[in-house]
């Protein structure tokens, strides 16, 4: 299939040319911006929040909170207080101590960021936990980890089985009235009376900074672990990627709980001391688009899930927000099908540019820059410093249109570290030839940009054809009756496996049989006659992660009656 590439639009790019940075780029290069490379003392949190509250940054905003009933904002030297109200408390009355896991388990408030901030500053490893967990997964998380802390809300506490946690020593909670007993303590009123003063505990370039659960499609969530030097590509990816600029106001819509929302949502836009912008509650399309308008949103990093539900949401009510601030959209966490890029270019005017990486890269890896001609449906080029190939199961570089394995040379600074407690689970996601194996089914096209075929697990073989369900998914929602698609092979006998479609119709449109095989049709011409899916099933929704993946997996478990294995980051 033969993409055009959409042509760049000119501007001032933090990235001049694409190619010419490929060949002179070195990571060590970058280290420069940051104050260790001067005084040798590095802390991630220092870097993002009080290099710059002791600049010309001072007095700039660095967030902005939206809720529904919060509007606040604070400059640098407020987060530079804060964070250093919150190490305060940790270390005097939790006892934090360089390496200890603390993990954060409440909704986007201002008081999670201080306390992400705070807990980095007094060394610790930070575990950020999606407020909606239930009892088993947080036990998981907190229970492998031998986390010392946890910071909650007195309502999430009912989800904290703490007296089967026994290294979990104290509990901060967050709200009011809070009665302080035992291990229970009252963060706020613990930072009213802290001191604003705090000197960071210095780390090695090596020692953990976040800790990240992530689950495979079978077992229980594997602990990621990233360390302090992953800044240096936080920093130079937020600066060339999302082309963040001294006057940006930067929207990251991802929750702490999911790797986009500490890397992308904390680190990135802080290293480059940018504005950002950080709006808790939930989904809402109306309040997304007041966000953009009001605040004056200039990048804003999503996920193609939002994208297509605000698409869902029609284009009346893009039109009643003046967006025209927007000025370089971005998608991560799954593939942007073609068509949301091209409703982007309708309703926002801006082409949304698709970016590729993983809880265990710890920065984007394959990208689709500013500067560069974006093809709509692949996922772009490598970074420079960073090299990716398709390979075969021995670790031999695959020519160009083969689908392979998606794997990227060892070397990049965000690398994760190791698998906590399972360093057998870290080694084995590397090849012979220094490969790290991503498990993403991919080809490269002749001009090197990669296309994101579907997991390794989920390719389907069907009578002898190999089909990448996102492809066959991107065709579905071009159907203006599909809002939602999820494809999965379905064992056959005569055809090895069989395309099965799971579909969520748009508002409007009722099942029907006509219906149905006007979508086998419209696959068919569309695409090929092999890839259309031979059954398909109408849901009312799909499941996803909370990050926004369709569960393939569970859809695959349901059909086939196996068990769907763990679900704790399934949506509601
Ligand atoms: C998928 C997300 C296609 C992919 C930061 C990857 C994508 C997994 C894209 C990692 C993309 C992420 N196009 N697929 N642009 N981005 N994925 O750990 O399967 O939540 O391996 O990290 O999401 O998901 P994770």
């Amino acid at each position: 299939m033969k993409v055009e590439a959409l042509p760049i639009v000119p501007g001032n790019y933090q990235l001049p040319s694409y190619e010419e940075a490929r060949e002179s780029f070195s990571w060590s290069d970058v280290e420069s911006v940051f104050s260790w490379s001067m005084t040798g003392k590095m802390n991630a949190a220092y870097e993002a929040i009080d290099r710059h509250a002791l600049s010309f940054r001072k007095n700039k905003v660095a967030l902005y909170y939206r809720d529904e009933n919060r509007s606040e904002s604070y400059t640098f030297f407020d987060m530079m207080k804060n964070s250093n109200k919150a190490a305060n408390v940790l270390t005097q009355y939790g006892n934090v101590e360089k390496g200890d896991r603390v993990f954060v388990f409440m909704p986007r408030t201002p008081e999670l960021y201080f306390t992400i901030l705070g807990a980095v500053k007094s060394g610790a490893i930070v575990g950020p936990l999606f407020e909606a967990f239930m009892e088993g997964a947080v036990k998981d998380r907190l229970e492998d980890s031998d986390a010392k802390v946890l910071v909650t809300t007195p309502e999430l506490m009912e989800r904290v089985p703490y007296d089967q946690l026994p290294a979990l020593e104290h509990i901060f909670l967050v709200g009011d009235g809070i009665e302080e007993e035992g291990k229970f303590l009252d963060l706020n009123k613990r930072m009213n009376e802290a001191s604003t003063s705090f000197e960071p505990v210095w780390m090695e370039k090596t020692d953990g900074l976040l800790l990240h659960y992530t689950s495979g499609s079978t077992g229980k969530p594997k602990g990621v672990l990233h360390v302090h030097q992953a800044m240096v590509q936080h920093y130079q990816t937020a600066k060339w990627v999302l082309d963040l600029q001294e006057e940006d106001i930067y929207w990251c819509t991802a929750d702490p709980g999911w790797v986009t929302g500490t890397v992308y949502g904390i680190f990135g836009p802080w290293l480059n001391g940018v504005t950002n912008v950080i709006v808790g509650g939930r989904f809402k399309p109306e309040n997304w688009y007041k966000v953009i308008a009001s605040l004056g949103v200039t990048v804003w990093y999503s996920a193609p899930t939002a994208f297509r539900m605000l698409m869902g949401a029609g284009d009346a009510l893009v039109k009643e927000h003046d967006l025209s601030s927007l000025r370089h959209v971005l998608s991560v966490g799954e593939p942007l099908n073609p068509e949301v890029v091209r409703w982007g270019m309708k309703v926002f005017n801006k082409r949304i540019h698709d970016t590729w990486w993983m809880t265990e890269t710890g920065s984007q890896l394959i990208c689709n820059y500013p500067s560069m001609p974006i093809k709509p449906g692949s996922m772009g080029k490598p970074i420079p410093g960073v090299e990716a190939a398709i390979v075969d199961d021995q670790g031999n570089v695959l020519p160009p249109n083969r689908m392979g394995n998606l794997a990227i040379k060892r070397g990049w600074p965000s690398m994760m570290h190791t698998i906590w407690n399972n360093e057998a689970k870290y080694e084995s996601y590397f090849m012979p030839g220094d490969w790290y194996v991503s498990g993403d089914s991919a080809y490269m096209d002749e001009e090197g940009y990669f296309w994101f075929q579907g997991r390794i697990d989920d390719v389907i073989m069907t009578s002898g054809e190999r089909v990448g369900p996102f492809e066959v998914e991107s065709k579905l929602v071009e159907h203006p009756a599909v809002a939602e698609a999820g494809v999965i092979g379905k064992p056959d006998p005569v055809r090895g496996e069989i395309i099965k479609a799971f579909i969520a119709l748009r508002e409007g449109y009722e099942v029907t049989d006509e219906l149905s095989e006007e979508i086998r049709q419209f696959v068919k011409k569309g695409l090929a006659a092999h890839a259309a899916p031979r059954e398909i099933e109408f849901k009312d929704k799909l499941p996803k992660t909370r990050s926004g993946k369709i569960m393939r997996r569970v859809l695959k478990a349901w059909e086939l009656d196996l068990p769907t294995g763990d679900l704790s980051t399934m949506e509601d």
